[in-house]
């Protein structure tokens, strides 16, 4: 194994998009920041330099962090920001891991442009593909980082909506590795082309870095296999479109079997909350085969329309585990904690000064939240810290295993309650033992809207047993488990007006955040944290932080 040294600098960058020229915070002076490449076992050591007006923090999405709790990057949980002209350097070990993952800013909503490609590969070099892949050597690597943009300042944009009864302000384009391809004005010159070769096997590596949306991705004409989700890889799962959530990953085989011309990539956004307003444009990237005339333009793929549950949960429902793949651990067998959390819309009080704007005479925003708790990050000391220094104040242990109350979860009827839109405000964790399992049934509500949530955790993957609509149902629904080669991935799209169960192993000494990987619902307290205690053994307790870790 081998350390990998890189140094990212965040700062201002002037850029032109959409007509115009703006200036946003950026990693290295690129949009998106530099790709890291390692392989598994290697150890990454980070230095990240503050250049920029606002507080950093970067969170290295999906990596694992076994005792390095103190890299994993989210503001205000693992560390206290690293404010302008300072710098902080992320040391940690990738095992047990190969695949895509992606790094991002992990504060205010800084990740819109602050955001890159992370690829795990076997330290053999040999993908460890199931049959009848096994012996397949892709070609070529394609990363594909699909991203959102906003014209606005993007930390103007997430003022307006912690302060609104409604969402943000919708974006300007969609982005293929920054660009948004040449369905946008002015857009079509920047927009990528990816010359491939005919009849070879590509590796497509997908990230959806978006803020707000779940895209559709088709290239026209083309087949993939999917083979490896969030970095674990998974049986062959054949598909001409894929849906990928903020925060997930895909890797896929593509076969350029199709006769020699241009074909287009294109994403669009899976958006099936009912009226809710979304930016519904297009973007592409061109795929070329080597011989193409480069006088005709590409074919266009037919992508699905932006409210099919149907086709996004068939996907995200059919993939599996590959559990002969190195580094598969079979999931927990059995239970010690079960937890069933709902996810909901809500709204709080802003409290006496914040300047509300646009609900209930101006007392009220929205909010979100798990089990009715709408988290609030601290702000004197991270939860790391006072989990390693024992500092009590910071967080609470009461993070409730169950709903206030049992209700028709999918249906509106309930939404007069204050009781369950009306959430509390606070800083729970819920407390776990060293290695013990845990299984949570998320279950959506419909109190204000029903939303598709993805919901990411930190410091570990979990294996996804069962998903379905409606109410989750414990007599029944336990019998679709499925225990053996369940998917293993860091973020779960929970279906709309639905439920998905995971579940986990607790056996990384820390505080990891867990959340809804919508841009908007996380400040709106759609997040909790799980304190899980050191082990007996040195070699499962934290080790101290780093000394140059930032202070509040
Ligand atoms: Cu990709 Cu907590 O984030």
């Amino acid at each position: 194994a081998e350390i990998v040294e890189h140094t990212l600098i965040v700062g201002n960058l002037t850029i032109e998009r959409l007509c115009k020229v703006h200036v946003i915070t950026a990693v290295n002076g690129s949009l998106p920041g530099p790709t890291i490449d390692v392989r598994e076992g290697d150890t990454l050591v980070i230095h990240v330099f503050n250049e920029s007006p606002y507080n950093i923090t970067l969170h290295w999405h999906g990596v694992h962090q076994r005792l390095s709790a103190w890299a994993d990057g989210p503001a205000y949980v693992t560390q206290c920001p690293i404010v302008p002209a300072n710098s902080y350097t992320y040391r940690f070990t990738i095992t047990g891991q190969e695949g895509t993952l992606w790094w991002h800013a992990h504060i205010s909503t800084l990740r819109a442009t602050v955001y890159g490609a992370l690829i795990i590969r076997p330290r053999s070099g040999l993908y460890p593909f199931p049959e009848p892949y096994a012996n397949v050597k892709p070609f070529m690597e394609i990363p594909i980082v699909l991203g959102e943009w906003w014209n606005q300042n993007i930390v103007d944009m997430e003022s307006d909506f912690l302060t609104s009864g409604g969402g943000p302000s919708i974006s300007d384009a969609y982005t293929i590795n920054g660009q948004p391809g040449h369905l946008y004005s002015c857009s079509k010159d920047g927009m990528h082309k990816f010359n491939v070769e005919k009849d070879k096997t590509y590796l497509l590596r997908i990230i959806n870095a978006a803020m707000n949306n779940q895209l559709f991705f088709k290239i026209a004409r083309h087949n993939f296999v999917v083979v490896a989700i969030d970095a674990s890889y998974t049986n062959p799962y054949f598909t001409d479109v894929l849906v990928i959530a903020p925060g997930q990953s895909m890797d896929l085989l593509f076969m350029t079997d199709q006769p020699v011309d241009s074909y287009y990539m294109a994403a669009r956004p899976y958006s099936p909350v009912p009226a809710f307003r979304f930016q519904d444009g297009t973007t592409t990237a061109l795929i070329s085969y080597v011989g193409a005339n480069s006088l005709l333009t590409g074919l266009m793929p037919i992508l699905p329309y932006a409210k099919d549950t149907s086709t996004a949960f068939k996907l995200s429902n059919g993939l599996t585990s590959h559990t002969k793949a190195p580094h598969w651990l079979p999931c927990p067998q059995t239970v010690d904690e079960k937890m069933f959390i709902t996810l909901s819309i809500g709204f709080v009080s802003c409290g006496p000064v914040a300047n509300c704007k646009s609900f209930l005479g101006r007392r009220y925003r929205s909010a979100a939240s798990m089990n009715n708790q709408s988290f609030v990050l601290p702000t004197k000391l991270s939860m790391l810290e006072a989990f390693h220094y024992r500092v009590e104040g910071i967080y609470t242990k009461d993070f409730p295993d169950n709903p206030p109350m049992e209700f028709d979860y999918t249906s509106s009827i309930n939404k007069l309650n204050l009781r369950l839109i009306m959430p509390n405000k606070g800083t729970r964790v819920k407390k776990l033992k060293y290695g013990s399992t845990v299984e949570i049934v998320m279950q959506d509500t419909a109190l204000v809207l029903k939303e598709n949530h993805p919901m990411h955790f930190h410091g570990f993957d979990f294996y996804v047993l069962a998903q379905g609509f409606g109410n989750y149902d414990p007599v029944n629904d336990p019998k679709k488990f499925n225990l053996v080669n369940p998917q293993k991935r860091n973020t779960i799209a929970v279906p709309i007006g639905g439920w998905a169960v995971i579940r986990f192993l607790a056996d990384n000494p820390g505080v990891w955040f867990a959340h809804c990987h919508l841009e908007t619902h996380s400040p709106w307290g759609l997040d909790m944290a799980f304190e899980i205690e050191n082990g007996p053994t040195p070699s499962t307790t934290l080790p101290p932080p780093p000394a140059d870790l930032p202070s509040c």
